[in-house]
């Protein structure tokens, strides 16, 4: 009898995750109820915001309990539905786990299009993190022809999209990412005008000729420290995520508030749930320019669901290069 294997949360982190956070399961497999679908899933997302789900600290969002199945976006197969809207053999994405096979609720899940190659396409550049830098991008950053936007983490999920994005809207990039590898990837794969390695010495000297219009902030910390060092007036601030305080149990404030009036800037967060009613035509438009080859996208996928957490703690530690993925099957 085949069974559910799948990754739970086994303590809440104290600082940086280790493998004895999770656990490894194997259960019966759930049935689909009234309404529900059942998906024999085949890759799972590896995403910072897990981070955030395990810990009990007010968010936007409710903590996992222990025992519960890590949260995802994972796509699969429908093996068994009662929605009349999906079918076996429908491929579909949603918060479904880290996990062999999920039960939800069809109103929850979205229909990956069969022409989508990879399908995984769904977790990332066409999915939430292509989604993700276009309304940080477009809605919050308001990029303007010939401007200068700025990009950290710029070699990962959300970045590599951000960057060539903006370029696509006639911006000049700046992508900042952790060692060489990252750095030619910025350079030869997403088109990035200049790139700057930043464990190969300070951010701030390698901006130092750069007047900041919008930087899309992916990371906190000491290296937004030294792009608001640079910002021009009216610069735009966009605050995705800060990946370099999710493991701190006291985060550090990187922003002066004065530089704000300095600048004549604005620093806005956004949360790309926010924008869930535009989902459909812009994952079309996000599919249209990966189609064209406009739009150029790198996964990194680590074989096996038992090697989620390994997976994980490598993300958040710059082992990624490229949308982190686990490959269940
Ligand atoms: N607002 C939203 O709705 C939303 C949605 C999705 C994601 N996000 C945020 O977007 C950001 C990027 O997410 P992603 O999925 O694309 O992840 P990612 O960039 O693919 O992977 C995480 C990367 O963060 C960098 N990093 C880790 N620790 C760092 C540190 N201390 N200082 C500088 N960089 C560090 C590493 O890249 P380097 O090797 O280049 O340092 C690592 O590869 C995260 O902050 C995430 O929380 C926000």
């Amino acid at each position: 009898m085949p069974t559910n294997r799948r990754v739970t949360l086994a303590a809440r982190p104290d600082g940086f995750p280790k493998e004895s956070d999770f656990a490894f399961e194997e259960v019966d497999i759930p049935g689909p109820g009234t309404g529900e679908v059942l998906v024999h899933l085949s890759h799972a997302s590896i995403d910072p915001y897990q981070r955030g789900r395990m810990s009990e600290a007010r968010s936007y969002a409710k903590p996992m309990e222990i025992g519960d199945v890590i949260t995802s976006q994972s796509i699969g197969e429908v093996v068994e539905s009662n929605d009349a809207r999906f079918a076996p053999g429908d491929r579909v994405v949603g918060q479904l786990g880290w996990q062999e096979y999920a039960v939800a609720r069809g109103g929850s899940l979205r229909k990956v299009p069969a022409a989508l190659e990879p399908p995984t396409l769904a977790l990332h550049a066409v999915g939430a993190t292509g989604m993700t830098a276009y309304f940080g991008l477009f809605d919050v950053g308001k990029p303007r022809p010939g401007e200068t936007v700025v990009v950290s983490s710029a070699a990962g999920a959300v970045g590599q999209i951000a960057g060539q994005l903006a370029k696509l809207a006639g911006c000049r990039t700046v992508g900042i990412a952790g060692g060489p590898e990252k750095a030619r990837d910025l350079r030869e794969l997403y088109g990035y005008d200049a790139v700057i390695d930043y464990e190969d010495g300070a951010v701030s000297d390698a901006l130092r000729e750069e007047r900041v219009d919008v930087y899309f902030d992916n990371v906190g910390g000491e290296i937004s420290q030294a792009v608001h060092r640079r910002l021009n007036v009216g610069a735009r601030i966009v605050i995705c995520g800060q990946i370099s305080q999710y493991n701190e149990v006291r985060p550090q404030p990187a922003f002066h508030p004065g530089l704000l009036i300095v600048h004549r800037a604005r620093m806005e967060g956004f949360l790309i749930n926010d924008f869930s009613h535009r989902f459909d035509e812009t994952a079309t438009r996000l599919a249209r320019w990966v189609a064209t080859g406009e739009l150029r996208w790198k996964e990194d996928v680590t074989e096996g669901l038992e090697n989620a957490p390994r997976a994980f703690i490598g993300m958040l530690n710059g082992g990624n290069r490229g949308k982190a993925l686990v490959k269940i099957r």
